[in-house]
C-alpha cells in the first residue's frame, strides 16, 4: 500500500520574522566568521537558544583528515548539552555562506546526522526544537526536528 508523508513548515521574508528570531539569525551569521573551514570554504554558523534565554553559538570545524571535522549544528548542540545539561534547547538558527562570502539565497537544510543529533535532545527533553533556516531570499521555519526526520531511530527501539 502506498503511503504519503507530508511536512509542515513556514517560509518567511526577513521582515516577517519576529525580533527574537531575527536576533538569533544575526548571531548565527556572526558565528560563520569563526567557522574553521579551510577545506570546503563553506562557512556555517548556528545560534541555539536554551530555556532561561541562554544563547550559544557554534560553527563547522573541519580537519585535514576530513571525516574528523564536524558540522555547525552538532558542534553547537553538543557544546550546549555538555555545558547546560539541565536546559532544553528551544530554537536553533542556521546560516551559511559560500566562499564568495555571500549568504545562501535559499536556506541550508541540515544534514541527516545533525538532524539525528538534534532529535536526541528533542526526545530527551520532550520539547520541540524550532529551527530557523536562514536564506537571503526567504527563510524556512520548521517547528520540530521530528518534522524533518521521518522514520526516526530512537533509543526505545533497542528495548
Ligand atoms: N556543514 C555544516 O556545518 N552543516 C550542514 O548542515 C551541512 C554542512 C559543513 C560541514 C563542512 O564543514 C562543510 O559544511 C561542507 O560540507
Amino acid at each position: 500500500m502506498k503511503q504519503t508523508l507530508t511536512i509542515t513548515y513556514d517560509t518567511l521574508q526577513w521582515e516577517e520574522m519576529d525580533n527574537n528570531d531575527q536576533a538569533l539569525v544575526e548571531k548565527a551569521k556572526n558565528s560563520c566568521k569563526y567557522s574553521y573551514a579551510p577545506f570546503s570554504e563553506f562557512h556555517v554558523g548556528c545560534a541555539l537558544q536554551l530555556e532561561e534565554g541562554i544563547i550559544l553559538t557554534g560553527n563547522n570545524q573541519e580537519n585535514a583528515s576530513f571525516p574528523c571535522g564536524t558540522c555547525a549544528e552538532r558542534a553547537t548542540i553538543f557544546y550546549a548539552h555538555a555545558n547546560y545539561p539541565h536546559l532544553a534547547p528551544t530554537v536553533i538558527a542556521i546560516a551559511a555562506r559560500r566562499k564568495d562570502g555571500e549568504y545562501m539565497e535559499r536556506p541550508l537544510p541540515p544534514c541527516g546526522a545533525c538532524r539525528q543529533a538534534l532529535l536526541e535532545m528533542e526526545n530527551l527533553f520532550q520539547k520541540p526544537i524550532k529551527m530557523i533556516l536562514y536564506g537571503t531570499r526567504e527563510s524556512i521555519i520548521v517547528h520540530s526536528i521530528k518534522d524533518i526526520l521521518p522514520f526516526q531511530f530512537e533509543a526505545n527501539m533497542m528495548e
